[in-house]
């Protein structure tokens, strides 16, 4: 075949010419047929002069011939604008299938998403991806609830064509997985030059004319002309070169979000209504898992204040028992004071009476015993005082109640059987395991029991009962005694405070400073007259 047998158009060049198949004297009808059969693009014939004038030529002299190719150049004009439909049908298709695919993979990486700032680039990347929805450039404006404002957010894309240039190679070559991957696996993101421009943009919900507030109040899709009348009085200058702009509402639960804002501004590609329609599947398929994100971030916000307060009340309340800590300690100091006056007064009383009197007849060895005694007391009083005002270190241990109560009665024995005193015992059957320093749990009930034989001076009964209630170890000491005040309840615990010649008033601010540095507690019932009950609760291992 010689090249003026083949097609004048420049995409059919290798093709047979359509009117030549019929005019090339060495094809036989088989060959024609054959050509005919790979001759399947004619669309552009009626296009080309060649085939025009071969067509007036040849079927030019009868008014019938005339009509003839008149209707076959008609024919193929409809086949070719059907040929470009069909065409178009199929790109549309294609790029619908392309977008779905995108979606999923988007959806699905939005889902994976541990921060709000991941899912915004997830979506955004996905609204500039070169392999479906196209957009040079994105943002995305979140209402603030607590504001009231509608705040810019995230953005991505080149703020002009030299920075597009050098980003979009740089991007073209990596897949979009690839690309949706790496946001996922990121810690840090360094803003991009349209993200930094656009970073303290917000407007209030209040400004309601304002077209964003109202595609945000509306929930409705928009495309701006910024130019036009109808936008030119607003300001955009935030988002540089923008001629038209897409806003697309997010909304989730009836609610929106706020927007994804897309222009075309490097290339100049028109925004079109099918376009912005692709992008509203895409914003109602991504803003359930933005929804989440920004769930999950208030809530961390939440937890963080939380902890914020916790440490607040930690530093404080440290604070706060360093000075409770402090004017006790004060209390202390002066109620110490007038505890050793009267002792040391008579102490030196009776050595200043040992001195005149010593080696005459007057010397009695009474005085040197009334200062030993005195001398005793105030250490204890000491001991005590120490005990008290000690940040107490405790030595703990995994102990059974029982057997700790046990030891504390087989102490006082003695002292209860000379008071004329009966013990009735009534002791959980369980073990009551407790992590405890058993001295000092001693201690407490060696003071409790101490001060019931001192309320039972005539003889009576001393009750000990253990017991297990919820998460704590229950001791019961109750006596017939002579019973508490109800006045005087509030005293007990008040350093000094003692209604006994000999007392010092410290057995139970002790006791319950060792009972508060277990976790635990004390509560006293009493009747006077008929005796009282003190209920020492301490937590048990779970
Ligand atoms: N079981 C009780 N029955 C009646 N009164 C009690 C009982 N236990 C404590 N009290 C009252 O509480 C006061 C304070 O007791 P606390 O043990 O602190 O000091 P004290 O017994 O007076 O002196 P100390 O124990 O230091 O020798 C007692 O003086 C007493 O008036
Ligand atoms: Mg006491």
């Amino acid at each position: 075949m010689n090249s003026e047998n083949l097609c004048n158009h420049p995409d059919f060049k290798d093709k047979l010419c359509w009117i030549s198949v019929f005019t090339h004297p060495g094809l036989d009808i088989q060959g024609k047929n054959r050509a005919l059969s790979i001759q399947d693009e004619i669309a552009f014939c009626y296009e080309c002069e060649h085939f025009k004038n071969m067509t007036q030529r040849g079927f030019g002299r009868r008014e019938a011939d005339k009509t003839i190719a008149m209707t076959m150049v008609k024919l193929m004009e409809q086949l070719a604008i059907k040929q470009q439909n069909l065409q178009q049908t199929a790109d549309r298709l294609q790029e619908s299938l392309e977008q779905i695919s995108l979606l999923n993979n988007i959806t699905d990486t939005l889902a994976r998403s541990d921060r709000l700032e991941k899912s915004l680039r997830i979506i955004l990347t996905g609204v500039t991806s070169g392999d479906a929805y196209r957009f040079n450039r994105a943002g995305i404006f979140l209402v603030n609830d607590k504001t009231g404002m509608l705040e810019a957010k995230c953005a991505i894309g080149p703020q002009n064509a030299e920075e597009a240039a050098r980003i979009w190679s740089e991007i073209s070559r990596i897949p979009i997985d690839r690309l949706l991957e790496e946001i996922l696996i990121e810690d840090e993101f360094v803003p991009c030059s349209m993200e930094a421009a656009i970073s303290d943009v917000k407007m209030s919900l209040k400004d309601e004319n304002h077209p964003l507030i109202q595609a945000t109040k509306t929930a409705r899709e928009i495309i701006i002309n910024i130019k036009s009348d109808m936008y030119s009085q607003y300001d955009f200058s935030w988002w540089p070169l923008a001629d038209q702009m897409a806003i697309v509402p997010l909304v989730s639960e009836g609610r929106t979000m706020g927007f994804i804002l897309a222009d075309n501004a490097i290339t100049g590609k028109e925004i079109t209504v099918d376009s912005v329609e692709s992008l509203k599947s895409l914003a109602n398929a991504c803003a359930p898992g933005l929804n989440n994100a920004i769930l999950q971030e208030k809530l961390r916000a939440q937890i963080q204040e939380l902890e914020r307060m916790n440490e607040l009340i930690k530093s404080n309340q440290a604070y706060l028992m360093q000075h409770e800590r402090l004017a006790d300690i004060g209390t202390l100091a002066s109620k110490t004071a007038h505890e050793f006056r009267i002792p040391l007064v008579a102490i030196g009383g009776y050595a200043r009476r040992i001195l005149k009197t010593i080696g005459t007849d007057k010397f009695d060895p009474k005085m040197v015993e009334i200062i030993i005694e005195e001398v005793d007391r105030l250490a204890d009083i000491t001991s005590e005082i120490l005990e008290y005002s000690r940040i107490s270190k405790l030595n703990i241990k995994e102990c059974d109640v029982n057997n700790i109560i046990q030891q504390s009665l087989n102490h006082l024995e003695g002292k209860l059987a000379a008071s004329g005193i009966k013990t009735e015992q009534n002791f959980s059957q369980k073990d009551l395991i407790i992590k405890v320093d058993p001295e000092k749990l001693k201690q407490v009930i060696l003071n409790v029991i101490d001060n019931a034989i001192d309320a039972m001076n005539e003889g009576g009964k001393l009750k000990i009962k253990t017991s297990r209630q919820k998460e704590y170890v229950v001791l019961e000491i109750s006596d017939t005694g002579e019973g508490i005040d109800k006045n005087d309840l509030d005293n007990l615990f008040n350093l000094f405070y003692t209604t006994k010649n000999r007392g010092t008033g410290l057995g139970l601010p002790v006791s319950k400073k060792i009972i508060d540095d277990h976790g635990g507690n004390i509560v006293i019932n009493s009747t006077p007259g008929k005796g009282s009950v003190f209920s020492i609760r301490l937590p048990a291992i779970q």
